[in-house]
């Protein structure tokens, strides 16, 4: 039997919830578990307009994205539970912190780029789901040097996901007046 979609979304949002713990958003307080919703909300309306789209596999990798990142949680541990595909994605989408700091997002992405299109598109509403207002602490050069990153993101993958790309696209146009506040 095929476990239904809202079953493994229940499963994978409950083991990440507990695995954040009392990790917040950073800027604004809120639960992370809220950003991890938010990047598989984004992934629930891309299936829709995708053709042969591997839903469960993308919702487990939205929601897991940064427990390895984030969280004490092993590779082990997550190959166990949600397999080898699942893993190799969430592996993808964590950034290397042996590396110095600012080869770490271009050797992610060039990780993510061996994975199916479904680790892609995490990767692209990660960054959408980021792009709201920045936090009122952020000076203007730290605004800019996120946009840009965006934008390297969406250069890097907008092959992905047309329909991502066009929203991530959008959004960092929207990002960018923000800049002159
Ligand atoms: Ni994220």
């Amino acid at each position: 039997m095929i476990t239904q979609i809202q079953t493994i979304y229940q499963q994978t949002i409950e083991f990440a919830a507990q695995r954040h713990g009392e990790q917040k958003i950073s800027g604004n307080g809120i639960p992370y578990v809220v950003h991890l919703s938010n990047v598989c909300m984004e992934i629930l309306f891309t299936t829709q307009e995708t053709d042969n789209f591997d839903l469960p596999l993308a919702v487990q990798v939205a929601l897991l994205h940064d427990v390895l990142e984030d969280t004490q949680t092993q590779e082990d541990e997550l190959l166990k539970r949600f397999g080898r595909q699942v893993t190799s994605g969430v592996k993808a989408l964590t950034k290397n912190d042996v590396l110095p700091k600012e080869e770490r997002m271009l050797d992610s992405l060039r990780r993510i780029k061996q994975q199916p299109k479904e680790v892609w598109a995490v990767k692209l509403a990660d960054r959408i789901t980021n792009l709201q207002p920045p936090p009122l602490h952020w000076n203007q050069a730290k605004i800019i040097q996120y946009r840009d990153e965006a934008q390297v993101i969406y250069d890097e993958l907008k092959d992905g996901n047309a329909y991502l790309a066009e929203r991530l696209k959008s959004e960092i146009s929207k990002y960018a007046i923000t800049i002159v506040r």
